[in-house]
C-alpha cells in the first residue's frame, strides 16, 4: 500500500522562537482514515496547509500521492478535497447553487451536484440560503463542496467543530461511508481523541510542533493494555505494598487498594499468592485499563 500523503521532517517557523513544526515525519497510507490528534496550538492546521501548499514550505519534504505537491499541484488538486478552518460558502445563495459554481469551475458532470447533496444530507434544504443554515448544515456543505470532483484524499481540519454530539456521530458516519464504500483515504484533524476513535485506523499525535506518536489504533490500543495496572483490594494495603516490594515489584497506593503497572498473568496469581502467605487478606483483584484519553494525555503532557 502507498502512501497518499507523507511529509519528511517537516520544520516550520512563524518567528524566531520555538518552531510551530519540528521534523514531524507524518505517513498516510492509501485506504486509511488517519486521525491527526493534538491540543490547541500543537501545529495541527500548520501541517494541513502545508501539505496542501496553502504555506510556503521552508525545511522538509511533502510527498502528496508519492510526488512533491509543487510540481504536480493542478494533478493533485484533481484528486484532493480539502477543508481546512470554516468553509467558503456564498452566503446568498442555496447549497445546490453554491455547489454549481464550482461545479463549472471543475467542469464536473451536472449530476453531482444532486449526489453530493445526497451524501452529506443536503438533498432536501430546497430554496434556503446558506446565510441561514446551522453550523452543522454549513459544514455538511463545506464537505459537499470538497466532495465535488470526487478526489480520492480528503484532508479536514476539524471537521466537527462546534457540531452537537448528534451532529458529530453523523459527520463520523459520513466519513466512514465515503471510506468504505468510495475508497476515500481521510486525513482528518481533532483535539479530542475520544471524537475520532470510533472512525480512525492510524493515528497521529502531534504536540509543540512534535510528532510523539504515529500508528495504527490496534497499536495505541495494545499501548494501552502494556499500560494498564492490577489493582489489588486488601485489608491490610500498607503491608501489601510492602510485600509487593518484597517481589521486586512497584507497587502504587491507589484509591481502594494498591495497583502494579504492567502485570503478565502469571505474575498477578504470584502476587495473590504472596500476600496471603503473608497473612494479608484479598478481596478482589481487577485490572485498570487506562483509557485512550488518558494515554493521550499523558504524552501530550495534559
Ligand atoms: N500565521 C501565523 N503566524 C504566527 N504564528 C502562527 C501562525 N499560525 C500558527 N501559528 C503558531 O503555530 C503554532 C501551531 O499552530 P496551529 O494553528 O498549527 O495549531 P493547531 O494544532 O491547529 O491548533 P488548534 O487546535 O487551536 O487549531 C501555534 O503556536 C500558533 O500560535
Ligand atoms: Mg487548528
Amino acid at each position: 500500500m502507498g502512501c497518499c500523503v507523507e511529509t519528511v521532517d517537516l520544520t516550520h517557523r512563524f518567528s524566531e522562537a520555538e518552531p510551530a513544526l519540528d521534523r514531524v515525519r507524518l505517513q498516510v497510507t492509501e485506504g486509511s482514515i488517519y486521525g491527526f490528534l493534538g491540543p490547541n496550538g500543537a501545529g495541527k492546521t500548520t501541517t494541513l496547509r502545508l501539505i496542501l501548499g496553502l504555506l510556503k514550505k521552508q525545511r522538509g519534504e511533502i510527498y502528496v500521492f508519492g510526488r512533491p505537491f509543487t510540481e504536480t499541484r493542478v494533478e493533485t488538486l484533481r484528486r484532493l478535497g480539502s477543508m481546512i478552518e470554516s468553509p467558503s460558502i456564498y452566503a446568498h445563495l442555496t447549497a445546490a447553487e453554491n455547489l454549481q459554481i464550482l461545479q463549472r469551475v471543475y467542469r464536473c458532470p451536472k449530476r453531482r451536484v444532486e449526489e453530493v447533496l445526497e451524501v452529506v444530507g443536503l438533498a432536501r434544504t430546497g430554496r434556503k440560503r446558506a446565510g441561514q443554515f446551522s453550523l452543522g448544515m454549513k459544514q455538511r456543505l463545506g464537505l459537499a463542496l470538497a466532495l465535488l470532483h470526487a478526489p480520492t484524499l480528503l484532508v479536514l481540519d476539524e471537521p466537527t467543530n462546534g457540531l452537537d454530539p448528534n451532529g458529530i456521530l453523523e459527520m463520523r458516519g459520513l466519513l466512514r461511508t465515503l471510506n468504505r464504500e468510495h475508497g476515500v483515504t481521510i486525513l482528518v484533524s481533532s483535539h479530542l481523541l475520544s471524537e475520532v476513535e470510533k472512525l480512525v485506523t492510524h493515528v497521529g499525535i502531534i504536540n509543540h510542533g512534535r510528532l510523539l506518536f504515529q500508528g495504527t489504533l490496534a497499536e495505541l490500543l495494545s499501548r494501552r493494555r502494556a499500560n494498564a495496572s492490577v489493582v489489588f483490594e486488601t485489608d491490610d494495603d500498607a503491608k501489601a505494598e510492602l510485600v509487593i516490594r518484597g517481589l521486586a515489584l512497584s507497587p502504587n497506593a491507589v484509591p481502594g487498594g494498591v495497583a502494579i503497572r504492567g502485570l503478565e498473568r502469571e505474575q498477578v496469581a504470584g502476587v495473590n499468592r504472596a500476600l496471603v502467605e503473608s497473612g494479608v487478606g484479598v478481596f478482589q483483584i481487577g485490572r485498570v485499563e487506562s483509557d485512550l484519553e488518558k494515554i493521550f494525555l499523558d504524552m501530550v503532557g495534559g
